[in-house]
């Protein structure tokens, strides 16, 4: 396993891309209201990153291996959708829940961030739901510094969620990011604390817990791309990139509109 190490210099080059994406996600949340389509808010997020913002949206025309070429800028999951939700022309109605999941790529520097939305007013379950999946991201960030392992981020994601009577997602997970999308190592949202690589400063990866509701199981539809829970339960996603510096973390995708950090989990910066 080779987990790249960013100089510092190229966490300078790398952070403009992470403040972008996070930026994208404040630019649309005014938009996403009842009787918009997912496909217009990647229309409008797409013009933003190339038009406003000078970048490319990383997602349109990805294909690793085994996957068709992703056909869209950004990935919107509704409700019952996990992960890589094609947009479409379905119409958003009140008490939908979507996660917006934006990757940005300037001066050749990925940066990946999402956030769950709520259209309206929803469910107390789907208001519950989507903070406590934000409060295991900020609680995975919470166990990033060097000398940790990087088991000890999936262990407290899961505890976190299982004591809510949630289920963490298997199948996909956290990934190291720089120059490639997606790179060594997986960040697993569940497992054993006394797990995986000794984390080093230099080291950039995201966080980005899939909670459901119902079973940690999923499926995948006939687009090839969007993931579904297999019992259709909500599912909830919220997704940092950070950087292990040499005290701590430091969290690149952090913009004015993100949601801080709740006030119960400790931060060593
Ligand atoms: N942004 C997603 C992630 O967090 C990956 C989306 S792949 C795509 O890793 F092709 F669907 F965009
Ligand atoms: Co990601
Ligand atoms: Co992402």
């Amino acid at each position: 396993m080779t987990i790249s190490i960013k100089t510092s210099a190229e966490i300078e080059e790398m952070r403009p891309a992470c403040r972008l994406a996070g930026e994208v996600l404040d630019y649309i949340e005014p938009f996403v209201k009842p009787g918009i389509t997912t496909e217009e808010l990647d229309r409008l997020c797409h013009l933003y990153m190339v038009d406003v913002q000078g970048c490319i949206p990383a997602p349109l025309n990805y294909a690793p291996p085994g996957y068709q070429p992703y056909p869209k800028s950004i990935c919107a999951s509704i409700n019952h959708q996990v992960c890589h939700g094609v947009p479409n022309d379905r119409l958003l109605k009140k008490s939908d829940i979507v996660n917006l999941d934006i990757t940005t790529i300037k001066n050749g520097w990925h940066g990946d961030t999402s956030r769950m939305f709520i259209v309206g007013e929803a469910s107390i379950l789907a208001k519950r739901l989507a903070r406590v999946t934000h409060e295991c991201l900020w609680i995975g960030i919470s166990q990033v510094r060097p000398g940790a392992r990087l088991g000890a981020i999936g262990s407290a994601i899961q505890r976190h969620a299982e004591a809510n009577g949630f289920s963490v997602v298997r199948e996909f997970c956290g990934h190291g990011i720089g120059r490639n999308f997606h790179e060594e190592p997986q960040v697993l949202h569940y497992g054993k604390a006394n797990e995986g690589p000794i984390l080093e400063p230099g080291m950039t990866f995201t966080i980005e817990p899939m909670i459901n509701a119902g079973k940690a199981a999923i499926s995948e539809l006939s687009d090839g791309w969007t993931i579904v829970t297999k019992d259709r339960s909500l599912s909830a996603q919220w997704e940092h990139t950070v950087y292990v510096t040499a005290t701590g973390v430091e969290v690149l995708t952090l913009s004015s509109g993100a949601p801080p950090c709740p006030d119960s989990i400790r931060i060593q910066a």
